[in-house]
């Protein structure tokens, strides 16, 4: 089996982040959300990956490299543009050739693994196999209709009115019988070839498509608040360790993560917690459920339920909560008495009144 994991696209809804980096690069739990794909992808055995990039091209190949690292081999393929899910099959009809492949949609996080999924497609290697979770908004996934024995009859991809509230979780499993209905395909109303359309294809031809039941924790990174559920999540899967340096006037409580290189002077850490390599936390309270990025910079402040990207500086925020803090963005007192802020596109600010 190959694998085809999907990291192009816009990231409009994770604005002002995706401005300057690939949404699948965002971090969760200090490490980028494409890694966590990748690691799962691994964990089912599979070797051979190609990686569908768009803008983010450049950024994606330095972090995650030819995948040595982790164990894999990378290939990546460029999309010029989004032209939506089936299109990236198209694209990778080469490198897929006649191989079993699982498709991943690298903004997913799926915390409790692919492994079940995995050896029920081989085992019964229907022609496709969809991932399924009860959601309370269907309007935003792609929708099933299934028979009592799990096949698959109906697909809608964001109907405005859903017939079922079972959404496709973004992890197929694939026979090649896929690249017949890709190859068949017409744009759709918003002018994307949808994976959705060609597995409806496959029904309509009567292959078997399949559903799979996904019962552990699923969603996609796509706004601010999926993100900081995820890290909320993946944190809780963390164990202690503390490789950096606490001195004996800070106090640690829970699953916290000091990562090497890091300094953490007269403050309060309350697990789960991860602070990056490098960073320097002093007169300061975090946690629980955040993440604090390498070489962020925290000085008297109360932070929790956050993440803070690389370089990231927070000097006197008596209270911050749910936020997310860019890439060397700072937040702080100061400004002669009155507020001031440098906030770009799409950013959020909301102040102590
Ligand atoms: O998250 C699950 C949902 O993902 C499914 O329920 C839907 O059926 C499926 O269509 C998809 O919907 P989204 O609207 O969330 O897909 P999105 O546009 O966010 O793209 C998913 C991933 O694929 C993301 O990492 C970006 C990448 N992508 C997307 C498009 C349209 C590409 O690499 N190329 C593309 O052309």
């Amino acid at each position: 089996m190959k694998a085809l994991v999907l990291a192009g696209g816009k990231g409009t809804r994770l604005r002002p982040f995706t401005y300057s980096m690939a949404k699948q690069l965002v971090p969760v739990a200090n490490t980028p959300v494409l890694t966590h794909c990748l690691e799962n992808i691994r964990s089912i055995g599979v070797r051979e990956v190609a990686v569908v990039v768009g803008g983010g091209e450049v950024e994606i190949q330095s972090v995650i490299g030819d995948g040595a690292d982790l164990g894999l081999e990378i290939t990546y393929l460029v999309q010029d543009s989004p032209l939506g899910l089936a299109h990236c099959v198209r694209i990778a009809a080469d490198f897929l050739g006649d191989d079993d492949f699982v498709m991943y949609l690298g903004d997913n996080v799926v915390a409790d693994g692919i492994g079940e999924a995995a050896e029920r497609f081989r085992a019964q290697r229907p022609d496709a196999q969809v991932l399924v979770a009860k959601v309370d908004d269907p309007r935003q996934y792609g929708v099933v209709e299934v028979d009592h024995d799990g096949r698959v009859h109906l697909l809608a991809e964001k109907p405005l009115h859903p017939r079922s509230d079972l959404a496709i979780v973004g992890v197929y499993f694939f026979t090649a019988a896929v690249h017949e209905a890709v190859a068949d395909l017409r744009p759709s109303h918003r002018g994307e070839l949808e994976i959705t359309d060609a597995l409806q294809w496959l029904v309509n031809r009567g292959r078997v498509v399949t559903a799979s039941d996904y019962p552990g924790y699923w969603r996609d990174i796509g706004s601010a608040d999926g993100l900081l559920d995820c890290n909320r999540v993946l944190l809780q899967r963390v164990t202690a360790a503390v490789r950096g340096r606490v001195d004996s006037t800070s106090t640690v409580r829970g699953e916290v993560v000091v990562e090497e290189g890091a300094v953490v002077t007269g403050s309060e850490l309350v697990g789960p917690l991860v602070i990056g390599a490098g960073a320097v936390v002093n007169g300061s309270h975090l946690g629980p459920f955040t993440s604090v990025g390498p070489g962020c910079l925290i000085e008297d402040s109360t932070i929790s339920d956050s993440i803070l990207l690389d370089g990231a500086q927070v000097f006197g925020a008596r209270e911050l909560r749910r936020s997310l803090i860019g890439r060397w963005a700072k937040v702080g007192t100061g400004g002669g008495g009155a507020g001031r802020m440098l906030i770009g596109d799409h950013s959020l600010a909301q102040v102590i009144a």
